[in-house]
């Protein structure tokens, strides 16, 4: 801290925009991207299939039969068990907690009346309560919030008292991707575990008491804040349940923040292209940032995507370089683009106009291995750049691995890289040695969906995967192997893949072969540029300003979908897949939604999917993010097959003002653990006066995250 604060501009938050997103968290966010017209301005007529009307008369017979308050969710707001403060927190076991004792491993399925993937509940109701609420049988409890102690030496967490110090000691900010990797047993957590979890971006507002903090504090705090932790859970008292050892019992604890060192892999690593002034050998960059979601890998890695990375960046000059003017316009860079948050008034290298390639180094998947506490971090240039919302990885029948990956704007795209070399199923050193080199040596393609046509009712197809590179050549006209990697978007544009509706999580089901993919919304949807398609079939959709208010008609895709993909019998590999849309998401009150044909008078709202896993028992897991019918946002469960297939049932809803992120079903479907990420996120909402206290441990909010797991 200064001695002499200067006081703190905040930024105006004048209006609320977009259904219930508030300014604050378009601005926080995504950089306040809508106000922009998407990045992507490519045009690919001949990939085009316009929607046809027939579907929407379908959906509408379908939706018919829904009255207002025939959802079978009345009576549930008695019910539901509500996550207090969090229990056990800080260096030492909480009150509660006696000796773990964690139930055998490797015969847990179907245990405790089958997990939380088979366990019968009454779904949560939409709420707008300042809770986390999850169905009753289930209790939740707080694991980390931001601030908490993540590796030795780290301050008690103070808010008046943060400094780059202590916040590179403590969780950070805004957690949204969790992973769990088992520390003391072969696959299956034993009594200890790590739990992994990205710190997107923060908020400033929420983070720091008025006139306190100098901007230039506040800067380099927010900056600090960002990241990923690694964190030592232990069991807890019922199964199911983690909490946090002390940083002082573990060597794995570690916070990858501002300053940490991350090597590139991949044909990049040493290209002009990501040479600056501080490191001219192009090897070596400092922190991730703005890392959104991400997956685990079978070597016991963690893969994290950095995704709006573009709002650090500003020009002192007012202009950006011309030699980038056009590469920064499709990654949505700009002079003034990251002026509010002004990092480079307190960090030269986010300054476009002295430093143009520090931009070029950020917009990547990274992979951290957190079993080696030693280990240095990477960033794996051949999976290509662009705003990744996160990578996951599955094991082909031939072994090589195939890492699908979603480029989270309006109108971008979906990828996968294929490795070159194949995985070796050991936990030797040698082996993981050689696993972690597997995402630097490979092939990037991008995907074409094709509709067959809505006469038969559904909205299905065919894929393709288009070849945009291996290590050895590029296979985009005009550009260069390490042009197609640092310029992903441009080198995409020029082979007509298909716009996308906001491609967020895009994850392989190991228990059925399948890929889904999140596909948030788009408030563009319909728009000249930006047609219908049958993947992408909705210009409007229905929503609601607040519970209880009626569902109106707003342009573009509000709610979202969530696109199953069939990769050609069963090769991962190939560069053929089907496709349907699963879910039409949104208000089963909503002529348009569509849940993959069950009953819609039996599902539960849903809006915006974001992030997704899969349980033992077949579910998909869903996590949402900027609700649009009124409720806060939720977790949901669904059956991907049999005859309850799209029976969307709400698991959790998170407090006011946050997303749900993550989640992740472990621990044999025991345990499932959801970020609760910017709770308070709202205009007007302040450290002294927030929209929200979750936790509820002090007067302000804090981002933490929760595992809910069966009542004993
Ligand atoms: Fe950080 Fe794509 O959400
Ligand atoms: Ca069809
Ligand atoms: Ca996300
Ligand atoms: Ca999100």
């Amino acid at each position: 801290m200064t001695t002499a604060p200067e006081r703190r501009s905040l930024p105006l938050f004048p209006v609320t925009r977009h259904g219930s997103r508030s300014y604050a968290t378009c601005f926080y966010r995504c950089g306040n991207a809508c106000d922009h017209p998407e990045p992507n301005r490519s045009e690919h007529p001949h990939v085009r299939d316009v929607v046809n009307t027939a579907l929407q008369r379908r959906s509408l017979v379908k939706g018919a039969a829904v009255g207002g308050g025939a959802l079978v969710l009345a009576g549930l707001i008695a019910g539901p068990a509500v996550a207090g403060p969090g229990r056990g927190h800080g260096n030492g076991p909480g009150p509660g907690h006696g000796p773990g004792r964690g139930p055998g491993h490797g015969n847990g399925h179907g245990s405790r009346g089958g997990g939380l993937g088979r366990v019968d509940v009454e779904p949560v109701a939409p709420n707008v309560r300042d809770a986390f609420t999850v169905p009753k049988g289930l209790e939740s409890e707080v694991v980390m919030r931001w601030g908490d102690p993540v590796v030795p030496g780290a301050t008690q967490f103070d808010p008046h008292r943060q400094s780059v110090a202590s916040a590179r000691a403590q969780f950070g900010y805004n957690c949204d991707y969790v992973g769990l990797i088992p520390l003391d047993s072969g696959d299956r957590p034993g009594t200890r575990a790590l739990l992994v979890v990205n710190h997107e971006y923060t908020n400033e507002e929420l983070m720091f008491p008025a006139d306190t903090y100098s901007e230039d504090d506040i800067r380099r705090i927010a900056m600090a804040s960002h990241g990923m932790s690694v964190v030592t859970l232990e069991r807890g008292r019922t199964p199911g349940s983690w909490r946090p050892v002390s940083p002082r019992r573990t060597r794995h604890n570690r916070r990858f923040h501002d300053a940490t060192e991350f090597a590139f892999t991949g044909p990049v690593a040493g290209h002009d292209l990501v040479r600056t002034s501080a490191d001219r050998r192009g090897r070596t960059v400092l922190g991730t940032f703005n890392n959104c979601a991400g997956g685990s890998t079978p070597w016991g890695t963690v893969l994290s995507g950095e995704e709006n990375f573009n709002q650090y960046f500003s020009s002192s000059t007012g202009t950006v370089p011309a030699q980038y003017a056009t590469e920064y316009a499709r990654y949505g860079i700009s002079a003034t683009g990251g002026a509010a948050r002004n990092w480079a008034a307190s960090d030269p290298r986010f300054d476009l106009a002295t430093e143009p390639h520090e931009a070029h180094r950020f917009g990547w998947v990274v992979e951290i291995d957190p079993l080696d506490p030693h280990s240095t971090p990477v960033k794996h240039t051949m999976l290509g750049r662009f705003k990744h919302e996160g990578a996951n990885v599955i094991v082909n029948d031939d072994r090589r691995v195939v890492a699908y990956m979603g480029d989270d704007e309006r109108g971008d795209y979906l990828y996968k890289f294929v490795s070159q070399e194949r995985y070796l199923p050991s936990d030797s050193p040698w082996a993981r040695r050689h696993n972690k080199l597997l995402l630097t040596e490979g092939t990037l393609y991008v995907a074409r969906l094709t509709g067959d046509g809505t006469e038969d009712g559904v909205h299905d197809g065919t894929g393709e995967w288009i070849r945009l590179a291996t290590h050895r050549r590029s296979y985009v006209p005009g550009m260069s192997l390490e042009e197609v990697l640092v310029f992903t978007r441009l080198a995409a544009d020029k082979v007509a893949p298909t716009r996308m509706d906001r491609p967020e999580d895009v994850e392989p089901n190991p228990w059925n072969g399948k890929v889904y993919a999140a596909l948030t919304n788009n408030s563009n949807r319909g728009q000249a540029g930006m047609e219908p398609d049958e993947a992408n079939p909705l210009a409007s959709s229905m929503v609601r300003s607040q519970l209880g208010a009626p569902l109106t008609a707003a342009s573009g895709n509000r709610n979202g979908y969530v696109l199953e993909m069939t990769p050609h019998r069963g090769d991962h590999a190939s560069d053929r897949f089907t496709w349907d849309l699963f879910l039409v998401c949104g208000d089963p009150e909503a002529p348009e939604t569509y849940f993959a044909g069950y009953d819609k008078s039996k599902v539960s709202p849903i809006s915006c999917p974001d992030n997704v896993a899969f349980d033992e028992a077949g579910n998909i897991w869903i996590s949402t993010d900027g609700n649009v019918l009124g409720s806060n946002d939720g977790v949901f469960r669904v059956p991907l097959s049999g005859r309850d297939r799209g029976r969307v049932e709400q698991m959790v809803t998170v407090p006011r003002g946050a997303e749900a992120c993550g989640p992740l079903v472990a621990d044999d479907d025991r345990s499932l653990f959801v970020a609760v990420q910017h709770p308070g996120e709202s205009d007007d909402s302040t450290f002294a006066s927030p929209y929200s206290t979750w936790p509820h441990t002090d007067d302000f909010p804090r981002p933490s995250v929760v595992v809910s797991y069966l009542a004993d």
